[in-house]
C-alpha cells in the first residue's frame, strides 16, 4: 500500500533497537500509583491503550530515581521498593506485546518535588532539594544538594535504569527538561553553585553528563537512551536557544535520541504544553535549530496532531521523530490511522487540558473526546451486542453523536435525528472562534465516524412523541442538549444583542466596540477571540472572578490571554439593562455605570432542554438521557455518558 505519509510511517533504528514508525508516545503520568510506589493496573491499561494504537514507543513516567531527596511526592513510582519490579514488568509486557517499544522516564523533580499535587502539605515538613538554596515563590525552602547527595542521585539513576532494563523496558528517557532537577542544574537562573556543578555551561552540564554515564554503565552499549531537553527555558534569565544548542552538543555523545521540548512547567506551562491559544507545532523551531548542530537523531514535541504537519516536519528535516502526548489520549489509534491512510478518521485533541486538570481534581485521568481514557480497565474494546436493537438518538451534539457511534459499532440499527440543519450541536458555534476550530471539527469527525459505522443521520428533524411512535425504536437515547439562559434583562431582545452561540452566524454584524455580558468560560473565550480580531472588548461579570467554570489548567491561561489581548474586565458588575450605547450595570456599591459598546454579546450560561426529555420519557421500552439535557455540563460529560448509554443497550 502506498503510504500517504511515508516519512511518518518510516521505521527508524535508534541504538540497537528498531521502531515501527516515527510517531512516539511522549511521557504521561499514570494515576493509580500504589502506596508502595508501584504501577497500578489502571495505569498499565492506560499505557497499553496507546501501544495498541500503533505508536512506536509508549513512555511510562515519571519514575522517581531518588525518593530520599524527592520526599514531598505523595505517591510516586519507585523501582527499588518490594513488589515494584513485577509491576514494571507487567507494564513493559503490556506495551511490548502490541509492538511498541516500552520506555520509561527517569526523573527527579528537585526543588519542584510535589508542586503539582493537590495536597502539598501532607509531607510539608520535608524540604525540597535543588542546585542552590532559595525560597520558592510559595514559601517552601529549597536546600542546595551537597556533593555527596549529588553523587547518591547520580548513582540512583544508574541503578534505576538497570532495574528498568531488567523489568523489560527497552529504552530509557532521561527527563532533563521542563524545570525538573537536571534542568535546574543546567539553568543559569536556578544554579548559583560555585563548585564543579555550577558556573560555566560545562559545570552546569556536569550533573547531566554524570547521570548519563551512570545510566550507560548500567544498560550497556546500544541500549537506547533518550534525553528530554527544553530547547530553551523561555523565560528571562533562563537559558535560551543558543545555550540549548550548546547543551545539546555537550550531551550528544552520551545519548541516542535528543528529544527537544520547551520551557518549564512552572514558568511557561502553556508553552511546554502548547495551549489552544498557540499555533500547532509552536515548539518545532527549537528542535529544528538544534538539529542543525548535532548528529544524533532529534525528536520534537508540543501541540502536534495533524499528520500533514508532522509529515512535513520529518520530510523537511526539522526533526527525525514526532512525539505526541495529548493527541494520543484523544485518539490512541492515531498512528494506526496514519499508517492505514485513514487520517480523516482521527479524533483530534482540543487542547482543553481536561486530562491534566482531572488528575488534580480526582487523581484520575479523563479526556474530553475519548470516553475510555483513565477508565481503560472498565473496557477498551467495543463488543457486539447480543441482540441488535433499533435505537433512536435524539440530538446530534457530541453526546448524541458518540452514543450513535458506539451503538452502531455494537451492531445496533441507529437513527440519529437532529433538529438543526447540521449535526454538532453546540460545537457548531465554535467554528468562528479562531482557537476552537478543533471543537467544531470534533462534530464533523464524529458525524463521519457515525455515518461510516452505519448510523442514519436525519437533520432538520425534530423528534416528538408521534415521531418516536412512528420510528418504534427499542431504545431512545435522549441527547437534546441545552439552550442559552436568557434572563429578564430589559433590552436583551435589542437588535445589537447577539447570543454567544449565534456569533458564528452574525459575526459580520459585530461592531468595533463590544460588551460581553457573562464572564464564564464561554464569555471569556469569546472576549479573547474578539480582541484578537481587533475589537475593543469589555467583559462584564457579576461574580468576583472570571471563568470559575474553566478547569484549573485552562483557566490561568485563559485569564492570561484576556490580559494579553487587552480585554477590559468589569467583575462584580451586574448587567441591568441593554441600551443603544451599551450595558447599564450596577457595581457592588450599587452605582449605576454604563459599559459602552455598540454590540452586546451575552453568554449567561446554558440550561437543559428538559421539555424534550419530559416529552419522550415513555416513548420507548428503553430510555436513556445524557449530556446537557440532563444538566448543562461539558463535552467530556456528554461524550462519556453517550458512550456508556450505548454500551448499556
Ligand atoms: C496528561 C499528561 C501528563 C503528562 N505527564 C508527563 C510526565 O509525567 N512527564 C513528562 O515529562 N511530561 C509529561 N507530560 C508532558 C508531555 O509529555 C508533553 O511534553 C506535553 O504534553 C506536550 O505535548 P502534547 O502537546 O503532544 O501534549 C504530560 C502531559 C499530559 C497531557
Ligand atoms: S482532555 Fe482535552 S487536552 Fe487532554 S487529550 Fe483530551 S482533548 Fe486533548
Amino acid at each position: 500500500m502506498e503510504k500517504k505519509y511515508p516519512n511518518l510511517c518510516k521505521p527508524i533504528k535508534i541504538g540497537n533497537t528498531y521502531y515501527r514508525n516515527r510517531m512516539f508516545g511522549a511521557p504521561m503520568g499514570g494515576t493509580d500509583i500504589t502506596a508502595d510506589c508501584t504501577i497500578g493496573r489502571a495505569s498499565t491499561a492506560f499505557y497499553e491503550n496507546r501501544a495498541k494504537g500503533g505508536a512506536a514507543t509508549v513512555t511510562v513516567s515519571e519514575l522517581v530515581v531518588h525518593p530520599e531527596t524527592e520526599g514531598s511526592h505523595m505517591f510516586h513510582l519507585d523501582l527499588k521498593t518490594v513488589g515494584a519490579l513485577s509491576s514494571f514488568a507487567y507494564t513493559a509486557d503490556a506495551i511490548r506485546r502490541h509492538g511498541a517499544i516500552p520506555s520509561v522516564e527517569l526523573s527527579h523533580s528537585g526543588q519542584y518535588a510535589g508542586t503539582y499535587l493537590t495536597d502539598k502539605t501532607i509531607k510539608g515538613s520535608l524540604n525540597q532539594w535543588g542546585p542552590s538554596d532559595w525560597t520558592r515563590p510559595d514559601g517552601l525552602e529549597v536546600k542546595a544538594l551537597t556533593e555527596k547527595l549529588i553523587q547518591d542521585i547520580v548513582k540512583a539513576y544508574g541503578e534505576t535504569a538497570g532495574l528498568a532494563k531488567r523489568a523489560g523496558f527497552e529504552m530509557i528517557m532521561v527527563h532533563g527538561g521542563h524545570g525538573w532537577l537536571i534542568n535546574q542544574f543546567l539553568s543559569p537562573y536556578f544554579n548559583h553553585r560555585t563548585d564543579q556543578y555550577g558556573g560555566s555551561l560545562e559545570n552546569r552540564g556536569r550533573f547531566a553528563q554524570e547521570v548519563l554515564d551512570n545510566i550507560r554503565n548500567a544498560v550497556g552499549p546500544g541500549f537506547p537512551i533518550e534525553f528530554r531537553l527544553s530547547g530553551s527555558e523561555l523565560f528571562e534569565g533562563g537559558y535560551d536557544l543558543d545555550e540549548g544548542i550548546e547543551i545539546a552538543k555537550l550531551l550528544e555523545s552520551r545519548i541516542d535520541l535528543l528529544h527537544v521540548s520547551a520551557g518549564t512547567y512552572q514558568r511557561g506551562f502553556g508553552q511546554t504544553h502548547p495551549s489552544m491559544f498557540l499555533p500547532h507545532g509552536s515548539n518545532v523551531y527549537l528542535a529544528a535549530e538544534i538539529k542543525r548542530h548535532v548528529k544524533v537523531p532529534v525528536a520534537t514535541v508540543g501541540g502536534l496532531n495533524d499528520p500533514e504537519m508532522m509529515e512535513e516536519i520529518i520530510a523537511s528535516g526539522k526533526a527525525d521523530i514526532v512525539e505526541m502526548a495529548r493527541a494520543l489520549l484523544a485518539d490512541p489509534k492515531l498512528p494506526k490511522k496514519v499508517m492505514a491512510n485513514r487520517a480523516d478518521d482521527i479524533v483530534h485533541c482540543l487542547r482543553c487540558f481536561t486530562c491534566m486538570a482531572e488528575r488534580a481534581m480526582t487523581a484520575t485521568r479523563r479526556c474530553a473526546v475519548n470516553p475510555v481514557i483513565g477508565r481503560e480497565l472498565d473496557g477498551m474494546e467495543i463488543s457486539p451486542a447480543a441482540v441488535s436493537k433499533k435505537v433512536l438518538v435524539v440530538g446530534g451534539g457530541p453526546g448524541g453523536l458518540q452514543a450513535a457511534l458506539t451503538a452502531a459499532q455494537r451492531g445496533h440499527q441507529v437513527i440519529l435525528c437532529e433538529k438543526a440543519a447540521q449535526t454538532g450541536g453546540i460545537l457548531v458555534s465554535e467554528q468562528a472562534i479562531l482557537f476552537k476550530q478543533e471543537m467544531y471539527k470534533l462534530g464533523t469527525t464524529l458525524t463521519k465516524l457515525a455515518q461510516d459505522a452505519g448510523v442514519e443521520i436525519r437533520c432538520n428533524t425534530e423528534v416528538d412523541k408521534e415521531f418516536a411512535a412512528q420510528v418504534n425504536a427499542d431504545a431512545i437515547i435522549i441527547a437534546a442538549g441545552s439552550e442559552p439562559i436568557v434572563p429578564a434583562i430589559p433590552g436583551l431582545d435589542n437588535e445589537q444583542v447577539i447570543i454567544v452561540n449565534d456569533y458564528y452566524l452574525k459575526k459580520d454584524q459585530v461592531a468595533e466596540t463590544v460588551v460581553i455580558l457573562g464572564g464564564g468560560q464561554a464569555g471569556c473565550e469569546a472576549a479573547v477571540h474578539l480582541a484578537m480580531e481587533g475589537k475593543l472588548v469589555q467583559l462584564v461579570e457579576m461574580r468576583e472572578e472570571l471563568a470559575p467554570d474553566a478547569n484549573i489548567r485552562h483557566r490561568p491561561l485563559l485569564l492570561e490571554e484576556i490580559k494579553k489581548q487587552g480585554v477590559v474586565v468589569k467583575t462584580s458588575h451586574r448587567g441591568r439593562e441593554v441600551t443603544a450605547d451599551g450595558v447599564l450595570c450596577e457595581d457592588q456599591d450599587g452605582n449605576q455605570i454604563l459599559v459602552p459598546g455598540k454590540t452586546v454579546i451575552f453568554a449567561l450560561g446554558q440550561k437543559p432542554r428538559r421539555e424534550v426529555v419530559d416529552t419522550l420519557l415513555d416513548a420507548a421500552p428503553e430510555i436513556a438521557t445524557i449530556g446537557d439535557c440532563v444538566k448543562a455540563s461539558t463535552i467530556t460529560t456528554a461524550i462519556y455518558q453517550g458512550h456508556h448509554a450505548a454500551l448499556d443497550l
